[in-house]
């Protein structure tokens, strides 16, 4: 088997159609035995759950090659995890750890021509999503479900890779207290949708969401949990019930104590404080992003360079990049457990 003839390197986040992937179907009250498949199609009836009332659910990993040719992912049982809360949250049966760790693998183990080589800036992002299928008119969840794993190659998330963006802080809401902000739902990139392209018109690369009952505090962002640096060179993490526990966030904060000796806090973050210059730096994390700095913050016009300026990360950003992704690519050892070989 050979590598696909793919650019590798010019890859954007885009999605390409690859090879195979898995499906499994919920009906009459369980999961049947899954397979991988070559349809990329889905066929479903005008009701579906999903279209009506938007009942669907997803996850985002990436498998990565490492430098001696082995084929890894990153922390799945992390995704298995939140994708059952996720589940939960939205009245659906969770997909059983054992069998969302079995699909990641089989799925991955098909797609291998695709995983982009070692040192290419590439990698293979997987997209692991379930939703409601039967047809559902009174508003209640769905009875019969798909799960579905598919799997891209895909490059940086945002333009330009490594060199820092400029946010914006947003007019609209992500998330309310004790609503879905906390779970990976499409309800939540929906709702984004429309700041995301008022932001992306008014030259602005993402959005930072504020804490709707006060709308002081720092939430997160569209598709990344937020870090910062303080003026000692210590993580500060914002602290919030309604963003998504990411699993790069958590691995950061652990890599910046372990591996770093860091000190790292977690707490509520006000706005105030970023433009009081508390923090030196910047940066969003997530599957997608992995570590993409922000160079600068726009509140309403005001706005905030970080120290690290707009041309390249920060110096403590880039060893938390450059170890996280040591880890990932396999040249630096990663903590018990956090790698999975396909
Ligand atoms: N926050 C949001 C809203 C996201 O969509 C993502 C992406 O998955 C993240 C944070 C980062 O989470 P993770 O690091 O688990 O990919
Ligand atoms: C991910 O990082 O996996 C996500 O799902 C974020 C999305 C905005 C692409």
């Amino acid at each position: 088997m050979a590598k696909k003839d793919i650019a590798w390197s010019e890859l954007g986040f885009g999605y390409i159609k690859t090879d195979k992937r898995y499906v499994s179907n919920f009906t009459g009250g369980k999961w049947d035995d899954g397979a991988v498949i070559d349809d990329d199609m889905i066929v479903m009836s005008e009701c579906a759950g999903v279209l009506q009332y938007a009942q669907t659910i997803f996850e985002g990993l990436k498998a990565y090659e490492t430098k001696d040719g082995k084929i890894v992912t990153f922390r799945p049982d992390l995704n298995a995890d939140r994708m059952i809360d996720s589940a939960k949250r939205l009245e659906m049966p969770p997909f059983p750890k054992e069998r969302f760790l079995d699909a990641i693998k089989k799925v991955v183990d098909a797609n291998r021509d695709f995983v982009p080589p070692y040192g290419s800036g590439a990698t293979l992002y997987i997209r692991p999503y379930m939703f409601g299928i039967n047809p559902v008119i009174g508003v209640k969840p769905a009875e019969d479900y798909q799960f579905r794993v598919f799997t891209t190659p895909v490059g940086p998330y945002f333009k330009g890779g490594a060199k820092p963006i400029t946010v914006k802080i947003s007019d609209f809401d992500r998330a309310a207290p004790k609503g879905t902000g906390n779970i990976k739902a499409g309800l939540n990139y929906a709702m984004s949708l429309h700041a995301i392209v008022t932001a992306h018109n008014e030259g602005f690369a993402e959005n930072i969401y504020l804490d709707p009952a006060s709308r002081t505090k720092i939430e997160e962002t569209g598709g990344a949990n937020i870090l910062f640096v303080d003026s000692d060179g210590n993580i500060v993490i914002p602290k919030s019930d309604s963003i998504l526990p990411s699993i790069t966030r958590r691995s950061l904060a652990i890599v910046g104590e372990k591996y770093l000796g860091l000190k790292v806090t977690q707490r509520e973050v006000l706005l105030s404080e970023v433009f009081e210059g508390r923090f030196k730096e910047c940066g969003l994390c997530g599957t997608a992003a992995v570590i993409s700095p922000v160079g600068r913050i726009n509140d309403h016009g005001k706005e905030f360079t970080f120290e690290a300026g707009m041309e390249s990360m920060g110096p403590v950003t880039q060893k938390l990049y450059d170890t996280l992704t040591g880890i990932q690519m396999g040249t630096i050892d990663a903590p018990e457990g956090w790698i999975f070989e396909i």
